[in-house]
């Protein structure tokens, strides 16, 4: 046999060969496309996708087998493998790709349904807040004075010492001054700031307006330092009122006094007034109104007497007109003061005060 034809023999055998080889590459690329697509298609998960992807994509893959085989084929062979495997790849890469979206869509679906909070699940109780009950009478207090026509003032809670003491005609002397007493707050340059130890500042701020008549309530926080106790908080609410027009005399304080604390604690309720001193007034009474326990009978919460001490009031002195420049040969006036806190507790005979600031629901929901 000619050598020639004996190359030539060989030749075709190995052509034969090649060709099978590379129709058996293209039907394994064609069932792994198959059946990688799939397997992508039915996996759950997306750490069993990561498995599938280096299963079907990874180096040692078949992909990555039929890619290292494509060294022994001729160039011609190898383009049409080639072409072959790149579209195997990306086929099955598109498809992970797209099964990755989808299962990270529903991962997070998951979790944002799993991290719903239902905030309407506390309240199978039917539990709703109210406002405090220091807030309540704040508000009944306000209503009542505004449909008497007074305005409501806003103060400040610090104040210095001029409208706290000063112009309210408070001595030089007085207790309240010291550092025993009051609040003073640390300042660059030493004057005297400190926390409100009482609404009556609100007074002077109103008489500097300059506008009159003055007819306003001014409800707010106030700070002493006292120790609490049953009976003290060293952070209570007040509420201060002020008239001042033409002609204002002591039977209008005098009358201001039975509608407003009737209003509050009812028609039946009588008020009384005795001497008493306030700087900021003259003459100064300290007013009292029937126990609202007893109805003015006696019992232990009025001490027997029948009467429960409110508040202060009197007619403005003159010194306090004087100091805010106003005319006192036009206007005149009266002013009262109380406690809120105080109220709160006679009315609905709360034995010690501190339970105001306690936050404890069970008593809060009371009321
Ligand atoms: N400021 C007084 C206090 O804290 C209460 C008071 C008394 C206010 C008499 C007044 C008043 O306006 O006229 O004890």
């Amino acid at each position: 046999m000619p050598a020639a034809a004996g190359k030539c023999v060989y030749a075709s055998v190995k052509a034969q060969d090649m060709e099978e080889k590379i129709k058996t590459i293209i039907a394994t690329l064609d069932s792994l496309v198959a059946e990688g697509i799939s397997a992508f298609e039915e996996v759950g998960e997306l750490a069993a996708l990561s498995a599938l992807e280096s299963l079907y994509l990874g180096k040692k893959s078949v992909l990555g087998g039929v890619k290292k085989e494509m060294s022994s084929l001729d160039p011609e062979e190898r383009r049409s493998v080639g072409e072959k495997l790149n579209a195997a790849r990306e086929t099955l890469e598109k498809k992970a790709r797209h099964k990755k979206e989808l299962l990270e869509a529903a991962q997070l679906k998951r979790q944002i349904e799993e991290d719903i909070c239902d905030i309407t699940e506390v309240n199978i109780a039917g539990l709703y807040g109210h406002l405090h009950l220091v807030s309540q009478i704040r508000q009944e207090l306000e209503d009542i004075f505004l449909g008497l026509g007074y305005e409501i003032a806003e103060g400040n809670e610090i104040e210095s010492d001029w409208y706290n003491f000063t112009a309210l005609n408070v001595d030089p002397d007085h207790p309240a001054r010291t550092m025993q007493d009051s609040f003073y707050l640390d300042t660059v340059d030493g004057s005297s700031i400190l926390l409100r130890t009482h609404t009556s500042p609100v007074q002077v701020h109103l008489l500097e307006r300059g506008e009159f008549p003055i007819y306003a309530i001014c409800p707010g926080r106030v700070y002493r330092r006292d120790t609490a106790d049953p009976r003290h908080l060293p952070v209570f609410h007040q509420i201060e009122g002020l008239v001042v027009d033409e002609g204002i005399g002591f039977a209008d304080l005098r009358g201001t006094v039975e509608v407003s604390m009737q209003a509050i604690f009812g028609s039946e309720t009588k008020t009384r007034l005795r001497p008493g001193y306030f700087p900021f007034t003259e003459p100064s009474a300290e007013f009292d109104i029937t126990c609202v326990i007893c109805k003015g009978q006696g019992c232990r919460t009025c001490g027997g007497q029948g009467w429960i001490e409110l508040g202060g009031c009197g007619l403005v002195h003159p010194n306090v007109l004087a100091a805010s420049d106003v005319d006192t040969g036009r206007y005149s006036g009266f002013a009262f003061g109380f406690g809120i806190d105080r109220l709160a507790i006679m009315r609905h005979n709360i034995f010690d005060i501190r339970s105001l600031i306690e936050n404890d629901i069970r008593f809060l929901s009371q009321f």
